[in-house]
């Protein structure tokens, strides 16, 4: 397939509406050289809220909310967010669309340069995002795919190991139903067996041209049994997949091993699965021992980067498709 790699960042500002747009960019800046003349205050932090002082955290939450609203500025708005402002919505660390922009960015370099284009056999595109958490924000790659593309769904699979998740997200789907945001919110139960059971729930977007599409989320729980917990997906989640979301998962030697697994079993028929990761040392390796290519030149940051920019730890995304 061709790729034309996306140069992140270089789409025109919009500034109609958007005075305060510049001053942000400012501000961003200031942040982060504060940050980077306080690295030593997060001595052996891999991300802010886990391993920063107070001071550090603070200005980590202040460099998040001010990059994601300086991307704003520049980017489509985003689909799947609350009808509110920008300051309001739970971008943080912990909140359930942390990391919206980078999700947006990923997006457009997933559709333009690693997807298919859809023809009238595609059936729906399928998303494993595993050890998923609460977390909103990656729905909005498939509110992408269904709003700048021919395909008519994305499934989404969901896999954890607490049910309180799957309530967390549902409510907040509901809350953007009511808002408008979606349409025609809907759950049920999907098959259950002695180690895994499923919650799926499916909802429709209106895209920009006025098309009704769907978008359904199985939510996988695996259940620890005599505490021991099951891998992060089944091989059935990870076959389906068309494209793989691993993001801040427990351990990167159980994902690792995980994926070095699943390969084997798939025997070469995951061939063209699109991967999106963090950009840690051991998902680069196996990215690049397992794919041509990894497109890792993003603008926006997944978690606040600046305090590891000296060791090289960048925590931006990385995108990249077996071979
Ligand atoms: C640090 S959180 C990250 C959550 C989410 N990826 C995010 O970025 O917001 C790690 C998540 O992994 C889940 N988890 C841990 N072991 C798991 C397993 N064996 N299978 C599925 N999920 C698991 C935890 O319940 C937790 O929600």
């Amino acid at each position: 397939m061709p790729v034309n790699e996306l140069t992140p960042g270089t789409k025109p500002t919009d500034t109609t509406g958007h005075d305060w747009c510049e001053s942000i960019d400012e501000r961003c800046d200031q942040i982060a050289t504060l940050i980077l003349s306080h690295t030593g205050l997060a001595p052996d932090g891999g991300t802010c809220y886990q391993h920063g002082t107070k001071e550090m955290d603070d200005l980590c939450t202040a460099h998040l909310s001010c990059d994601a609203t300086s991307y704003m500025c520049r980017a489509e708005k985003p689909f799947l967010t609350p009808n509110t402002e920008i300051d309001e919505w739970k971008l943080g660390e912990s909140g359930q669309y942390h990391d919206v922009p980078a999700f947006m960015e990923v997006a457009d370099t997933v559709i333009h340069s690693f997807m298919p284009n859809a023809t009238p056999e595609s059936g729906p595109v399928e998303i494993m995002y595993f050890a998923s958490g609460n977390h909103i924000a990656p729905l909005e790659l498939g509110a992408k795919i269904l709003n700048s593309t021919e395909h008519k769904q994305v499934n989404f699979t969901y896999t954890e190991i607490d049910q309180e998740y799957y309530k967390e997200i549902y409510t907040e789907l509901s809350m953007l139903e009511q808002q408008g945001k979606i349409l025609d919110l809907k759950q049920r139960k999907g098959f259950s067996t002695p180690t895994h059971s499923e919650s799926i729930v499916e909802f429709k977007i209106r895209t920009d041209s006025g098309e009704i599409k769907t978008m359904q989320i199985t939510f996988v729980l695996g259940k620890v049994i005599d505490g021991e917990y099951p891998p992060y997906f089944r091989p059935s989640d990870y076959d389906k997949a068309d494209i793989v979301i691993g993001f801040d998962a427990e351990s990167v030697d159980a994902t690792v091993g995980h994926l070095n697994e699943a390969r084997a079993y798939s025997k070469g028929d995951d061939q063209g699965k699109i991967f999106i990761m963090e950009n840690r040392d051991d998902y680069v390796e196996w990215a690049k021992g397992n794919s041509e290519y990894v497109v890792d030149n993003f603008s926006q940051h997944f978690g606040c980067e600046t305090i590891k920019k000296d060791e090289g730890l960048n925590l931006r995304p990385i995108v990249f498709k077996l071979k």
